[in-house]
């Protein structure tokens, strides 16, 4: 059963003219009629004038297990009545029992934890803690990546939109993505042989000093529409990188614990990680960052560092929280099973509306790319199609370079009825594309 909601008094008119007036124009909402959301429970989330939509990107990747979950949220507030803040400067149980839990359940060595407050300070951290470990400067990184919105994480992006500062930080050098739909080799998979990772290879020859500190890559390129590479990939890219003594650093802000169908997003393939990146769905909502190194790397950052709000008491309850519902639950499992579920709907979808030219995506993140038939990208099209998901009642994520993929990420929790559904209403809106 869908749940309630009261009826919020504001108006979404007000708020929204009051974030045109006080808000950074860069903060870009979605939808032309943007969604003032002042509810959630679990899957759904209610807007100021008591829309009710099915939640189907949970804040970018954010809600794991449901909007407002009692189990997290009472462990929270019990957190927040007992200790809310005390730094980094002191050890609270919390931070430790998380850092202990993270190191327990990634894979490989990795053991020790520095925490922050968002996916961009954790790539910032795990980008200055490779440098230190390897005495080398130089950053390999993918085209059509993501990875933050600070200066360095900026410079690491690999989309032009999202690149917008006058001078870029330098080192850093962008290797092709395992985009097979638009391979910029011109090749296909399998026969390609993955050329565009054994290009890391001339790429570090030609535009690093020849010793690099680290490649930095997500599983699947979120923000990029879930580009999702080929088995093999991996496994080239970090030998090749291994063999010029970087280190491979996995962003799994996004893929992390659970939404792909398997713990971590990297544990599809056969590789693994000296460092890894998490925020967003670790804590449920609850702002959180964590870099978690190898023992060995971790040492080498000697001298001194804080973070005020690092590993809090009440987000590492949060995660904690979190992680202890996806385990209980077997919400890994679940993902898996409904992601299934979901990308059989869109391939079907795909038969009746042939502008959806890529469904790609693992587990519980599944995105369809929209062009015509020569590979042009239907941006346009793709807005029309989001806008009328959004009318029938569907929160969807947008993006690619060219803004022509839907992003879809359900809860975690999510059950078999509200995909249906949710695939029932984005196959309604797909008329604007012939489907
Ligand atoms: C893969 C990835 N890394 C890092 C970030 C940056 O995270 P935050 O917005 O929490 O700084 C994002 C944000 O979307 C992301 O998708």
């Amino acid at each position: 059963m869908a749940p309630t909601f009261p009826r919020f008094m504001g108006r979404s008119s007000d708020i929204i003219s009051g974030h045109q007036e006080y808000l950074f124009p860069c903060v870009n909402v979605y939808y032309d009629d943007p969604v003032v959301i002042t509810r959630g429970k679990m899957g759904r989330v209610c807007d100021a004038d008591g829309r009710e939509y099915i939640d189907f990107f949970g804040g970018i990747l954010t809600i794991s297990v449901g909007h407002c979950n009692p189990e997290i949220t009472d462990r929270v507030v019990a957190q927040m009545r007992e200790l809310q803040h005390a730094s980094t400067l002191y050890p609270t149980e919390p931070q430790v029992q998380l850092a202990k839990r993270l190191a327990g359940l990634t894979p490989g060595g990795l053991k020790k934890s520095f925490f922050t407050n968002s996916g961009t300070e954790a790539n910032e951290t795990a980008i200055l803690l490779a440098q230190l470990f390897t005495d080398a400067t130089d950053v390999i990184v993918l085209r059509h990546a993501y990875h933050g919105r600070s200066a360095l994480t900026m410079s690491m992006g690999g989309m032009a939109p999202w690149r917008v500062q006058r001078i870029p930080v330098g080192g850093i050098s962008h290797a092709h993505a395992a985009y097979c739909y638009r391979c910029a080799l011109g090749r296909s998979y399998p026969d390609c042989g993955v050329a565009c990772a054994s290009d890391v290879e001339e790429l570090i020859q030609t535009a690093t000093s020849g010793r690099i500190a680290a490649v930095i890559a997500e599983p699947i390129q979120g923000v990029g529409g879930y580009i999702t590479p080929p088995p093999g990939y991996f496994e080239e890219l970090v030998r090749i990188v291994r063999s010029h003594g970087g280190l491979f650093i996995c962003d799994e802000v996004q893929t992390g614990f659970g939404r792909t169908g398997k713990m971590f997003g990297i544990q599809h393939w056969n590789v693994e990680p000296d460092i890894m990146t998490f925020a967003k769905g670790l804590a449920n909502g609850v702002p959180i960052g964590v870099t978690i190194a190898r023992e060995d790397i971790a040492d080498a950052f000697k001298g001194q560092s804080i973070s005020t709000f690092g590993g809090n008491p009440v987000s590492a309850t949060a995660a904690l929280a979190t992680l202890d519902y996806i385990e209980q639950k077997n919400l890994v499992e679940n993902a898996r099973i409904q992601g299934e579920r979901l990308r059989n709907h869109l391939l079907d979808l795909q038969k009746k509306c042939p502008a959806i030219r890529d469904v790609r995506g693992l587990g519980l993140m599944q995105a369809i790319e929209f062009a015509s038939e020569d590979g042009t990208p239907l941006a346009d099209e793709t807005a029309r199609a989001f806008e009328e998901t959004r009318h029938q009642g569907l929160l969807l994520g947008r993006g690619g370079l060219y803004k022509n993929c839907l992003r879809i990420a359900p809860t975690l929790n999510v059950s078999a009825e509200d995909i249906d559904e949710s695939m029932r209403i984005l196959g309604q809106s797909l008329t604007a594309l012939g489907g």
